[in-house]
């Protein structure tokens, strides 16, 4: 008899909500993912789910899941490339790591609307290394791995890369899942073993179609992950 031992991956299935819910309506997601959750329409269990609200959400999101004993973590959006000082307006790594594990980091919304570039996100990955935060990296394409190429394999890969082509964010039209899966083998090619997400339009409807692909450890979802019962869904489906 031979004894076949299969390499089961663990999926990150990430909701974010960009700019969207406030401290209340965080609440009342939370509550509504745990009701689903209790009444057994999906098992979390076996997979990382993460939920990326706006920093004045963290502290509350964080109380509610403690309090519900969920098995979600929380991520911030976006980090500040300066430790404490005087950077108006910005949250550093030590204010987000009180509240969260993982920090977004180059969503494409943030390189096109507030003109970040490759040296920006290099210090704001160095910035959640130094404070023990795991960044979800957000690239478009494989010029962007490049050029951080460096900084990811410096940290030894604790880092988690997101493909998002920037046609698909928001569209409605997702990538396809055999695109995706070229792209995040040529990605895990370039830099080793580093989980590698899809996003991209995700719902419900289409998750499992990119998580059953060898190369993709999981989804980084916005507009589907708004809606608690269909974030459920896909968390199900995934
Ligand atoms: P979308 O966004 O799921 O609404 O396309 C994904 C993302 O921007 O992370």
């Amino acid at each position: 008899m031979t004894i076949q031992l299969y390499h089961m991956k663990k999926l990150f299935i990430i909701a974010n909500w960009k700019s969207n819910k406030t401290v209340k309506e965080t609440e009342k997601w939370l509550h509504d993912f745990d009701d689903g959750v209790k009444g057994g329409k999906t098992r979390v269990g076996g997979k990382k789910v993460i939920v990326a609200s706006s920093f004045v959400s963290l502290e509350h999101a964080r109380y509610c899941m403690r309090n519900l004993k969920l098995s979600v973590e929380s991520a911030a959006q976006d980090i500040s490339p300066f430790d404490k000082g005087a950077y108006t307006g910005e949250v550093n790594g030590a204010q987000i790591k009180e509240f969260a594990n993982y920090v977004i980091v180059g969503h494409s919304e943030r390189r096109k609307n507030f003109g970040e570039d490759d040296d920006m996100v290099a210090k704001k990955i160095e910035m959640a290394m130094k404070h023990s935060l795991i960044p979800i990296l957000c690239i478009s394409n494989l010029d962007q791995v490049q050029s951080s190429r460096f900084k990811i394999q410096s940290y030894d890969n604790r880092i988690i890369l997101a493909y998002e082509p920037l046609f698909a964010i928001g569209s409605g039209q997702a990538d396809t899942p055999q695109n995706a899966e070229s792209v995040a083998a040529k990605i895990k090619e370039i830099v080793n073993d580093t989980p590698v997400l899809y996003g991209g339009s995700v719902t419900s409807l289409n998750v499992n179609s990119f998580t059953k692909m060898p190369s993709i450890d999981g989804v980084l979802v916005g507009g589907a992950s708004l809606n608690p019962l269909e974030f459920l869904e896909i968390v199900k489906n995934a």
